[in-house]
């Protein structure tokens, strides 16, 4: 009788045991809601999303009731002067504080969101990347006008701004790619925008909506993005 009670009372013992890790594992097996995003392999940097128009939209209304500081204006001429080529990185124009740092808040303080600068007698540009902080990896002071020797590299042509309209008073076509682009208002905006580029509507933040890449002339967005892209044909 107590051989058959002790047999018994083990049997229940396992079953409740059972019963408790088997609910154990099967409620921490239920996971919260996910969404199953299925990731495109690498998308080479290439702009697959609108997200990054927004970026700077915060300062979108200052910008729009700004007025417009006639004496401190740059010009397109000296933006692409300030370049190697089209599309490389600016030099530093400038004297640096830090000689030795690799950028980050050294640059970030000024070119994060712009304004005046009085020693330097100009409005700083602002930057369409400041999460990249190694600032100097890419930009460098300019240390000497003339070339080391002579070579035959031509700069590519910028495409022309002002003529990228379908009809009069219609959004011009974007004339450049969005690479490391995403961020309009970086550039379109504010006191430091050159003057032929500043836009006159910073407050429609969502610029995409109205500006799509031209695939026709100038640089052709359409193979840029095939090119950089693996999808079949
Ligand atoms: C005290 C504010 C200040 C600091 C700090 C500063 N800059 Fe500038 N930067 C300016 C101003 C103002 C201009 C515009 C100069 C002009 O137009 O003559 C400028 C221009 C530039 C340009 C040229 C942009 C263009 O569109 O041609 C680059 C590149 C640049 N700075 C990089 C840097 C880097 C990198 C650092 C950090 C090592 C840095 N700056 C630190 C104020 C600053
Ligand atoms: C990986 C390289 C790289 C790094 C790192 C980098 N930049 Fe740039 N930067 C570029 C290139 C390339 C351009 C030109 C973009 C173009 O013409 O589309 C540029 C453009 C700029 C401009 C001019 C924007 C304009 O009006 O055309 C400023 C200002 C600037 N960078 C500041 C900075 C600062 C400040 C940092 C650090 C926080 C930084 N950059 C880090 C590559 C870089
Ligand atoms: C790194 C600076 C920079 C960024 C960021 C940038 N642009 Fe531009 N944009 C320019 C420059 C410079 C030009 C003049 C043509 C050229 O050099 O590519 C231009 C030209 C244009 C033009 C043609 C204007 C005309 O009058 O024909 C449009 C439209 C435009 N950009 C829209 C955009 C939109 C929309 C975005 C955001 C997705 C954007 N840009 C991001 C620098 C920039
Ligand atoms: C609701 C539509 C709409 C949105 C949103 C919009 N634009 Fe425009 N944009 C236009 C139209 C229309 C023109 C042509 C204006 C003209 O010819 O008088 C224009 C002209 C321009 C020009 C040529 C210079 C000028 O101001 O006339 C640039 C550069 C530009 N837009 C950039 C931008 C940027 C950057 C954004 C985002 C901050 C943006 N646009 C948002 C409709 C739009």
């Amino acid at each position: 009788m107590r051989k058959r009670l002790g047999i018994i009372s083990l049997f229940i013992i396992l079953f409740v045991g059972f019963i408790i890790i088997w609910n154990y594992s099967y409620q921490t097996g239920l996971k919260d809601a996910y969404i199953p995003i299925i990731e495109n392999g690498d998308s080479n940097g290439v702009f697959l999303s609108e997200n990054g128009v927004f970026k700077n939209s915060e300062l979108a209304l200052e910008y729009a009731n700004m007025p417009i500081d006639e004496t401190h204006q740059r010009t397109l001429e000296t933006y692409y002067n300030n370049r190697a080529y089209y599309g490389a990185p600016p030099f530093i124009p400038h004297p640096v504080k830090e000689e030795r740092s690799m950028g980050g808040n050294t640059c970030l303080q000024c070119h994060q969101s712009g304004g005046f600068v009085a020693k330097f007698d100009a409005y700083a540009p602002v930057t369409p990347h400041p999460e990249m902080i190694n600032c100097r990896q890419c930009h460098v002071a300019e240390t000497a006008e003339t070339l080391f020797a002579q070579t035959a590299f031509t700069k590519e042509q910028a495409p022309k701004v002002g003529v990228n309209n379908a009809l009069p008073g219609s959004p011009p076509m974007i004339p450049h790619p969005i690479r490391m682009r995403e961020n309009c208002l970086a550039c379109h905006a504010g006191p430091a925008a050159p003057k032929e580029i500043r836009v006159t509507h910073p407050e429609r933040i969502n610029c995409m909506q109205c500006h799509v890449p031209n695939n026709t002339n100038g640089i052709d967005t359409a193979t840029f993005i095939r090119d950089n892209n693996n999808y079949d044909e």
